[in-house]
């Protein structure tokens, strides 16, 4: 007879060998996602797999893919390029992903996506929108609109909607997502007939804003576009109500999309807007049936990054499924055709530069919620 405790390090012992020389599921097809799933931008991280997560459960409910079983590997950056890096090379080199899924953030979604077009192995990033993202790399391609066409967005918001004509521009200086996004918001502004009355970038990672705030509220603007993620929005939100800017002033981009924004800044950006991919209220169908399953799984609300997690999955499986073989080059060649995939964040098209074209949504902060305020066409 086996003691017990022989037969507990024997299957100890099996467990390790199976993890150590993983063998490949034939019924089975893996896809990698590298996520900040901790540190400074965790909740893009966490709310994009929860997103994926039921992406995948929706899709091996109906049969997979190819008659196979979606498998996604999730790795953890830690909301740094660094080890964006070693994470896609791990997953394409260990773990052999036939495509992967990442970064929300534009700097890591550069990082990372170097490595997987050298590599040749197809990427998606949900919602990483700085133009370079994409720009010159076969294997990479995005299930979001461009900073180009969200900063445009912005400055026809601020000139058509707000009626205001005097803006102020705060961004963040070394960071590829809001300096690109501060430059395109800039050109249309500008060739609209709005002035540009200060224009100010701080350093990532500063905490204390508040004499820039006092130069900018000193210029006199009629609106502030500060384009950055939400982490540093909720100090200067805090920071503007001291120095006496109302909430009401501020005009951001999709960076701001976390519930740590008006857990944190709520009641400081009160009537603030900004650009997005996505709002809970949005009036679209698809979004409708997408936000109920997902209460159904989560009983929370989803973000905008969950939903945007959840279509670039689906747009990805739908690739595999299309594609002839189940090869990254087959499934690169099937993404570059999608047309008219029909996603909870709009009807996606990949154009020539690997971008998706889709409505832009104006969100508002209204009682410390993300309410629908309208959408605006990308040029
Ligand atoms: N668009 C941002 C970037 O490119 C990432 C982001 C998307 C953040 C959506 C929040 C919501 O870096």
């Amino acid at each position: 007879m086996v003691s017990r405790r022989v037969f507990g390090l024997g299957v100890a012992l099996a467990a390790l060998l199976v993890a150590g020389c993983e063998k490949d599921d034939p019924n089975e097809i893996k896809v990698g996602a590298y996520l900040s799933l901790s540190g400074a931008d965790s909740t893009f991280g966490t709310d994009t797999r929860e997103g994926i997560e039921l992406a995948v459960e929706e899709t091996n409910a109906a049969g997979g893919v190819k008659g196979k079983r979606i498998r996604v590997i999730y790795e953890d950056d830690k909301s740094t390029t660094h080890e964006a890096v070693q994470k896609v090379r791990q997953l394409i080199d260990r773990n052999k992903v036939v495509a992967l899924l990442g970064e929300v953030a534009s700097s890591r979604s550069l990082a990372g996506g170097l490595i997987a077009n050298t590599s040749k192995v197809p990427m998606v990033t949900p919602s990483s929108t700085a133009v370079e993202v994409t720009k010159n790399r076969r294997w990479v391609f995005r299930s979001c609109f461009t900073d180009d066409q969200q900063g445009a967005v912005g400055a026809r918001f601020i000139w058509n909607d707000l009626g205001k004509k005097r803006v102020g521009v705060f961004f963040a200086a070394q960071d590829s997502y809001s300096s690109g996004l501060a430059r395109a918001f800039r050109d249309e502004f500008k060739k609209l007939g709005g002035e540009i009355v200060i224009d100010k970038g701080y350093q990532k990672g500063e905490t204390n804003f508040r004499t820039y705030l006092s130069e900018l509220k000193a210029a006199n603007p009629d609106v502030l576009f500060v384009p950055n993620y939400y982490n540093e929005m909720v100090l200067i939100a805090r920071q503007a109500r001291e120095v006496g800017i109302p909430g009401s002033m501020f005009v951001g981009g999709d960076g701001w999309d976390s519930s740590n924004l008006v857990a944190g800044a709520g009641a400081e950006l009160e009537g603030a807007h900004f650009t997005n991919h996505y709002a809970p209220d949005v009036p679209w169908e698809n979004s409708k049936k997408f936000v109920t399953a997902f209460t159904a799984k989560y009983e929370h609300e989803p973000t905008s990054l969950t939903a945007q997690g959840y279509d670039a999955a689906k747009l990805l499986f739908d690739a595999i499924e299309r594609a002839p073989e189940t090869t990254p080059a087959s499934i690169r060649d099937a993404l570059a055709a999608t047309k008219d995939f029909k996603g909870a964040t709009g009807t996606m098209t990949m154009d020539k530069d690997h971008n998706a074209n889709k409505p832009i949504v104006v969100v508002r902060i209204q009682d410390k919620k993300f309410v629908y305020a309208t959408q605006i066409l990308a040029e």
